[in-house]
């Protein structure tokens, strides 16, 4: 197997990444330093990243509905909660695919299928994202209109948006809005609804591609069906 792929499937990166790591130096095989991208490595190679010992694990795939509270990375420098304290022993190197803010909940990802979580994050693929927000007050149909065709964040639009309103103002002086977007960018959505004049007070994802959180209690886990992979995989152009 070549080693760009033999990292990938280790968990360590997707398959281009892994070869900008090659590239970087960073990867021995039995000891020496290989930066030439075609090497072949076999099961009896002793491959490293950065000194530390990879192999390839099988691939894993879990499906988190992760409560507010908890932030997605792998670890915090602040001793906050992360989304790796909800995961069971996997035996595998699984990451977040993308991620959720610390006050988000719903949906996410993990695995250590390098190629498909680059390309479930890459906006070129467009997979679908659903969020629920509720959000102070309620935007007007001009506000619904710049949601669908796009907004300026930090200088960039924002591709055409899928955006309904499920419940009008209530009361407390809230609305719910659902939002489907193409993109992952950073804080996209809260972003999104307070150009609009309607700053969210909850977000919960609800649905990535046609995985949707439906019946999945709030830290629940569960590992994807074969099929729901197969899926995932052929939406973003890999072999099944
Ligand atoms: N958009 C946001 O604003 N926050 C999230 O967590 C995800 C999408």
């Amino acid at each position: 197997m070549r080693l760009h792929r033999y990292l990938a499937h280790a968990g360590v990166a997707s398959r281009r990444k892994s070869e900008e790591i090659i590239l970087a130096g960073q990867v021995t095989v039995n000891g020496v330093p290989v930066i030439e991208l075609g090497t072949k490595v076999g099961p009896d190679d002793v491959v490293a990243v950065d000194g530390e010992v990879v192999r390839p694990a099988g691939h894993v795939y879990l499906l988190m509905n992760k409560p507010a509270g908890y932030v997605t990375t792998l670890s915090d420098e602040r001793g906050r909660r992360t989304v790796m304290h909800l995961i069971p022993d996997v035996g595998a190197p699984v990451k977040p695919v993308g991620r959720l803010d610390m006050d988000t909940a719903g949906l996410l990802l993990l695995t250590n299928d390098g190629d498909l979580a680059a390309r479930l994050s890459h906006a070129k693929y467009g997979v679908e994202k659903e969020y629920l927000a509720t959000v102070l007050g309620q935007p007007d149909e001009h506000g619904m209109d710049r949601l669908r065709r796009g907004i300026f964040i930090e200088g960039q639009k924002t591709a055409p948006a899928e955006a309904h309103l499920v419940a009008p103002l209530n009361s407390a002086g809230t609305s719910l809005v659902s939002l489907v977007i193409h993109e992952g960018r950073k804080r996209q959505v809260r972003l999104m609804l307070a150009a609009v004049g309607c700053p969210v007070v909850k977000l919960v994802r609800t649905r990535i591609a046609h995985l949707v959180q439906k019946g999945m209690k709030p830290g629940e886990c569960r590992t994807l069906h074969m099929k729901d992979v197969q899926r995932l995989r052929a939406l973003v152009g890999l072999e099944r």
